[in-house]
């Protein structure tokens, strides 16, 4: 038996699949939530036949999805995309969201951007009314990270959010490595007023390489409860 939380990321999960067609190249999202997309996936290659290929987001999902019988291919492989399904931390009323809780923001957006369609599955938990309680995901280059740190510090002082502690992710003692060997700092803002701005100012920085913000990369929110019941927001 589901727990409620498991249960709406597994209703969410499940409904994704009806956007998924036999010969289609799908973008696998990272996460709880995205695990369990590619656990239904995998079920229905092995016991339907659905014929697709899967450019996976991270190592981990990569692995699951072999796992489960899910063929995987690189994206330059793939080239473009028919759909992503990938979870999210946060999500708004315009589809604007905060990704990156998993550390896999940077495969994330490269990955819904080659696609036709970005679909996001979450449990309503994920919802919100303005973007940033959930700390903004930054990814750094290992090389001078602590003064990239001081500079978005400095330059947060100018924008229109709320908060500006920055920290570093960690894994133990060490600082916490991404799939492509940078860093991630967590931005502690509790109010975005302007995603949109702020997305462009973070990806100007030197040192800088993504940011968790995803504005208008995602074409509808599937939301689950923990009773089961699923709406498509879009
Ligand atoms: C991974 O980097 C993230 O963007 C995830 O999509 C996000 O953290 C959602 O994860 P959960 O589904 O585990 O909440």
């Amino acid at each position: 038996e589901l727990s409620p939380i498991d249960k709406a990321k597994f209703v969410a999960a499940k409904r994704a699949t009806d956007y998924v067609e036999d010969g289609m190249r799908v973008g696998l999202g990272t996460g709880s939530t995205a695990a369990w997309l590619v656990r239904c996936l995998g079920e229905m290659v092995r016991e339907e036949g659905l014929k697709i290929k899967g450019v996976p987001t991270s190592t981990r999902t990569a692995e699951l999805a072999r796992e489960v019988g899910i063929e995987v291919i690189s994206l330059d492989a793939a080239r473009w995309l028919d759909v992503t399904i990938d979870g999210a931390d946060e999500f708004d009323e315009n589809l604007n969201l905060i990704k990156g809780g998993g550390g896999a923001l940077l495969q994330e957006k490269i990955v819904a951007t080659a696609s036709d369609q970005m679909i996001v599955i979450a449990d309503v938990g994920k919802e919100v009314e303005t973007l940033g309680s959930f700390p903004l995901p930054v990814e750094v280059v290992p090389y001078g990270w602590q003064t990239t740190q001081a500079l978005i510090e400095e330059t947060l002082v100018s924008m229109d959010v709320l908060g500006r502690r920055t920290t570093m992710r960690m894994n133990g003692d060490a600082p916490f490595v991404t799939d492509e060997g940078n860093h991630i700092l967590d931005l502690h803002l509790n109010r975005i007023g302007d995603a949109r701005q702020l997305a462009m100012v973070m990806n100007q920085m030197p040192g800088v390489v993504e940011n968790g913000l995803f504005i208008d990369i995602c074409d509808a929110v599937i939301v689950g409860y923990g009773d089961g019941r699923v709406e498509v927001r879009d």
